[in-house]
């Protein structure tokens, strides 16, 4: 085994560093049933830790999460916050898994979804039970206001659920409506009140001292809602029933500011602690708002840019307009809730190995990888794994089940697809039936196969994640977006302590001829890595012909 890497014992890690997010149902089964397991990520961290050559080398893992949970939401419904899943493996594995991960330089976060629980989580059990007891007000329940014409209880107000129908389910046991964001299955914890805060924040401290480095906070900012339940104005929305209404009362409330102070102060008790939030359904300023040091926030900007130099070029000017250079932001271009972005960037006609699809999947990578920001990378990017095609009459994913012209929504199993380790029945995932099919490609489009060529997307994703991790100014430098001279090319200048590097990338698929920004006085600009072949040490001239789909990245010597 490697020894521990310094990288990672940096106290500002989280925002030099790389975060790799694992769904764990669907990495490696180690048993056979078809669903990942802890037992199975271990069995990969060679594939991670940047310790030998073909390894990523990345500086923490996120687990998706892996709480008991019946699974009306895939993990995202809670049954007992300080438990594993028993399909995921125990205590004693996730403290294994922990200490395994800490020996490889390797941190691990949680996945905390504090904003809603499980149906089947005693406290709501307890909660629908009894008006009175002591859990009667861990959940927001409210009485109905009457009926309406047609007989049927009007719910306490207007909000909305993100999946689809009013944000409110009647509940017989206790003959009172209860909110909830997304599921009926989920409903909404009570963070007004103090007995739920305190569970919570201690299911924090738990966490922190059973090992945990850090946790992706689940739609963070929905914790707290109006105190008088008000129900949003409406508004004329384009974009579904649920863009119909100002969400301005069932999230961003001012009490939150608050809490997540409170909540940094539990993570800050030990060094080296962080947090991301997960913004949910908010602006790039209200992310901004939100980012404190050790405080992440994601923004998903890049997460719905067509494939355009000049959309990534307005994008990042925006975003950069909205943290400035004081505020950190992160990159994210594919997670467990959207479309793979090896799809969403595809050509027609291009999706096969080495294709032009391909080609754009390496140039996205080095976007997300020599951006300014804490990079996050969606397991099996970096082997372009693309989409699995499975109609909503077949989805696991509950709101695409219930999808409709009024309730848009996307199947997210598409995104959600086994990881391809080699080939064969199972692609090294399982020797049972996955859950969700593997790709159809898997059997030339895997890991095993990727390693073995060093042209592959994911010998590329390994050099980047290497220059990146050696080369200060593109992990923690400044960030200057410059005008090459072909609308084509993305081009911007990192800096910090004198030193620059300069990151060319060619979205067309033709050459491109541009302009190089000048070097400081007495420098020029040394390639340190392309996608195409360049002279070792090859440096730029004020004009350079990029490749197509060429991704060249440089510094000044
Ligand atoms: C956001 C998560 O990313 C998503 O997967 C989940 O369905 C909702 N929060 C509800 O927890």
């Amino acid at each position: 085994m490697s020894p521990p890497d310094s990288r990672s014992s940096q106290p500002e890690w989280w925002r030099t560093g790389v975060v790799y997010q694992i769904y764990p149902r669907s990495f490696r089964d180690s048993t056979g049933d078809g669903l990942g397991d802890l037992a199975g990520i271990m069995e990969h961290l060679d594939h991670l830790d940047g310790a030998r050559p073909g390894s990523l080398g990345i500086d923490a893992i996120w687990l998706s999460p892996i709480y008991p949970s019946p699974d009306f939401d895939f993990g995202y419904d809670v049954a007992d916050y300080l438990e594993i899943d028993p399909r995921y493996g125990t205590l004693d594995d996730f403290q294994r898994f922990v200490e395994a991960c800490h020996g490889r330089g390797i941190k691990v976060l949680l996945d905390l979804v504090l904003n809603h629980s499980s149906h089947r989580h005693p406290w709501f059990q307890a909660s629908r039970s009894s008006r009175t007891g002591p859990y009667a007000d861990w959940y927001i329940w409210r009485d109905s206001p009457g009926r309406t014409l047609l007989g049927r209880r009007r719910p306490p107000n207007n909000w909305r659920s993100w999946f689809g129908g009013s944000a409110w389910a009647w509940d017989e046991a206790r003959g009172q409506f209860y909110m909830h964001t997304f599921l009926p299955e989920q409903p909404d914890l009570n963070w007004r009140n103090p007995d739920v805060r305190k569970a919570l924040l201690d299911v924090v401290r738990t966490w922190l001292e059973r090992g945990v480095d850090g946790f992706r906070l689940d739609v963070f900012n929905v914790f707290f809602k109006d105190a008088a339940l008000r129900s949003n104005p409406r508004q004329v929305g384009r974009r579904g029933v649920w863009s119909w209404q100002r969400h301005l009362h069932d999230r961003n409330q001012p009490e939150l500011n608050e809490l997540l102070a409170e909540l940094r102060g539990v993570v800050d008790e030990q060094p080296g602690r962080m947090t991301v939030g997960e913004l949910f359904d908010g602006s790039i300023a209200q992310a901004a708002s939100y980012f404190a040091p050790q405080h992440l926030v994601f923004d998903f900007l890049f997460i719905t840019v067509p494939w355009s130099a000049a959309a990534f070029r307005k994008a990042i000017a925006t975003r950069e307009a909205a943290f400035g250079p004081e505020r950190w932001p992160t990159n994210v271009l594919s997670n467990h809730d959207q479309p793979r972005h090896a799809s969403r960037f595809e050509v027609a006609g291009g999706s096969g190995v080495g294709g032009v699809g391909d080609a754009r999947a390496k140039v996205a990578a080095a976007v997300l990888l020599t951006l300014r920001g804490t990079a996050f990378l969606y397991y099996a990017e970096e082997i372009a794994q693309r989409n699995l095609v499975v109609p909503n009459s077949e989805a696991f994913d509950p709101p695409a089940r219930r999808a409709s012209l009024l309730f848009r929504w996307w199947n997210r199993d598409q995104a959600r697809g086994p990881m391809a380790w080699g080939g064969g029945p199972g692609g090294g995932f399982t020797t049972g039936k996955p859950w969700l099919p593997l790709p159809p490609d898997a059997d030339v489009r895997n890991v095993r196969a990727q390693a073995a060529d060093p042209e592959s997307v994911l010998a590329w994703y390994g050099r980047l994640l290497r220059l990146r991790r050696d080369t200060p100014v593109l992990h923690a430098g400044a960030q200057e977006l410059v005008e090459p001279g072909d609308r084509d090319v993305l081009a911007y200048i990192r800096r910090i302590d004198g030193a620059a590097g300069l990151v060319l990338l060619n979205f067309a698929s033709r050459p491109a001829i541009i302009r190089v920004p000048v070097p400081t006085t007495g420098r020029t600009w040394r390639i340190s890595l392309s996608t195409h072949p360049r002279g070792p040490d090859e440096t730029l001239a004020p004009s350079v012909t990029l490749a197509p789909l060429e991704a060249l990245i440089a510094t000044e010597s």
